[in-house]
């Protein structure tokens, strides 16, 4: 009887396991983030860590449905330098001098942002310019009934100069630190500097409540893919 209760046991072991394994697969969602400028970009997820990648090449991300649900964010670093422990510093996108990043990056910087499996079943994703522009992207879910964001405009060339930031573009919030500019209280609407900003990014946000043209849904299992620099150079 003993070996037979113990051959119960591992397959009842293996059957767990097996479950959870197939449950992680059945949510999990893939971001392949694609380099597509002509610099290295030094990708960050949160969460996810971050990632070199040189001109062309692409990171596969795996989101488990164990992670944090709602405030995701991918993001590209420019100009980073670290050293063999990972520590260092990025000109724009820098989150506290780590290669793997654990917190948010600072300003400026375009956010691709995403929610997994909110209510209804669905993911919810957008671009934002709220903290400012580095790096043009795309944003796209690789379910095709589901829409894309663009933002491929130049907003580093375009900057206006009291905006103007090393490696990127600031929001108004960040220089100008007005309630008007940065959406505190009632009055929360667009400016000539966010509509600056949309103007290179039509489906993003551009300041914090710019919900009605800026969020996106997709029924919840679909991958994504982030391209920086989707028409080519920076
Ligand atoms: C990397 O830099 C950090 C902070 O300056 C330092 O603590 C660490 O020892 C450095 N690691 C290497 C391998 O140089
Ligand atoms: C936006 O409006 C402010 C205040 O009227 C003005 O100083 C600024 O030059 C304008 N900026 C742009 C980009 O139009
Ligand atoms: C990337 O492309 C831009 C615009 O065409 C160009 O000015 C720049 O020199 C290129 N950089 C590299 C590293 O090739």
């Amino acid at each position: 009887m003993k070996p037979f209760k113990n051959l119960s046991i591992s397959f009842f072991y293996f059957f767990v396991s097996a479950l959870i394994f197939i449950s992680l697969l059945a949510y999990a969602a893939r971001f392949d983030i694609k380099n597509n400028c002509n610099i290295t970009i030094w990708a960050a997820a949160v969460p996810g860590g971050g990632r070199q990648i040189n001109p062309g090449g692409t990171w596969s991300l795996e989101v488990s449905p164990n992670s944090v649900q709602s405030g995701n964010r991918i993001w590209a670093r420019t100009e980073c330098i670290f050293n063999g422990s990972g520590v260092g510093k990025c000109q724009t996108g820098d989150c506290g001098g780590l290669f793997q990043c654990q917190e948010y990056g600072a300003v400026p910087l375009t956010l691709a942002e995403y929610s997994l499996d909110q209510f209804e079943n669905k993911d919810f994703y957008d671009i934002s310019l709220v903290d400012g522009f580095n790096v043009p992207m795309v944003f796209n879910p690789t379910s095709p009934e589901c829409l894309g964001i663009d933002c491929t405009g130049d907003l580093n060339g375009n900057c206006p100069t009291e905006l103007k930031a090393p490696g990127g573009c600031y929001s108004p919030c960040t220089v100008f630190k007005t309630k008007e500019y940065c959406c505190i209280g009632a009055d929360c609407k667009a400016t000539n500097y966010s509509m600056f900003l949309k103007g290179g990014c039509p489906g993003a946000y551009s300041f914090p409540k710019d919900d009605a043209t800026s969020l996106y849904s997709c029924h919840s299992g679909s991958n994504y893919n982030v391209v920086f620099c989707p028409l080519g150079s920076l």
